[in-house]
């Protein structure tokens, strides 16, 4: 069931998803080499508390940290560890904050150093399948224009998206419906409408869509070992078009 908000609700999601932009923001100037992600985990967890919010995905179905930091070939649900940053790599931060009873999500790719410029290409069309897709999220469309925009400008640029993860409407949970794929079939799904609030996020391999489980239990990595792009925003829909909550 789609649960719609009302705008003091959206206004709500906005103020967790800003202190998740201000935490990522605090982050991506905090990203270079030699830092562990632990490090980074635990700037961003203390940023979290400090501003009144609590860390969304600590707990959450057993997840160990604040943060998931994924570093190169990693897709998603990586484990802050101690493991260091090196030149060269990139680096996706999902973080999510509860605040007053509702939840805002959000994730961004980071270049440590110098990147080559193949990796540079695939942050760029990550990050622009995102706002593209955020483009359509209007009353009207429906869900899967969102999934098949984001596939179509994907695919286009020669890499896939992932299949396993998905996007997801968001409020008094971190996950609600509706499920916002990154592959479907324009027309299909639910109509979009004012008072959704949905969390977009593509996940873009530069090689294949197949992925592989670490022992861990989460961390999500490319089967061919090659790298993957994450961007999120938490987006509400309503009359006047779409409004980025996660945005500063
Ligand atoms: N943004 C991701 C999602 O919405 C992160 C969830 S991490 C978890 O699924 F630890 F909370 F599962
Ligand atoms: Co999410």
């Amino acid at each position: 069931m789609i649960i719609i908000k009302s705008r003091k609700e959206i206004e709500k999601i906005k103020s967790s998803c800003n202190i998740v932009a201000r935490a990522l923001e605090e982050l991506k100037k905090m990203v270079c080499p030699g830092i562990t992600t632990r490090e980074l985990d635990r700037i961003a967890e203390d940023f979290i508390v400090k501003s009144g919010g609590i860390p969304a995905f600590k707990g959450y179905r057993g997840y160990p940290s604040a943060s998931c930091i994924s570093v190169n070939e990693e897709i998603v649900h990586g484990i802050p560890s101690g493991r260091c940053l090196k030149d060269g790599d990139i680096v996706s931060i999902d973080l999510g904050v509860l605040l007053d009873g509702y939840y805002g999500d959000a994730a961004i790719t980071v270049a440590v150093n110098k990147i080559d410029n193949e990796t540079r290409k695939l942050l760029e069309v990550t990050e622009k399948s995102l706002y593209k897709a955020i483009d359509i999220a209007m009353t009207g469309n429906r869900v899967a224009d969102i999934s098949c925009t984001i596939q179509d400008y994907v695919e286009g640029a020669g890499y896939s998206v992932v299949r396993e993860f998905v996007g997801h409407g968001i409020g008094r949970s971190l996950h609600e419906d509706p499920p916002v794929p990154n592959f479907g079939e324009r027309g299909k799904g639910p109509r979009l409408k004012a008072g959704m609030v949905l969390a977009i996020e593509p996940m873009v391999n530069a090689g294949g869509s197949d992925l592989l489980i670490l022992d861990n239990g989460w961390t999500a990595v490319t089967k061919d070992g090659r790298r993957s792009a994450h961007f999120e925003h938490t987006v509400a829909i309503t009359e006047d078009g779409p409004l980025i909550l996660s945005m500063l």
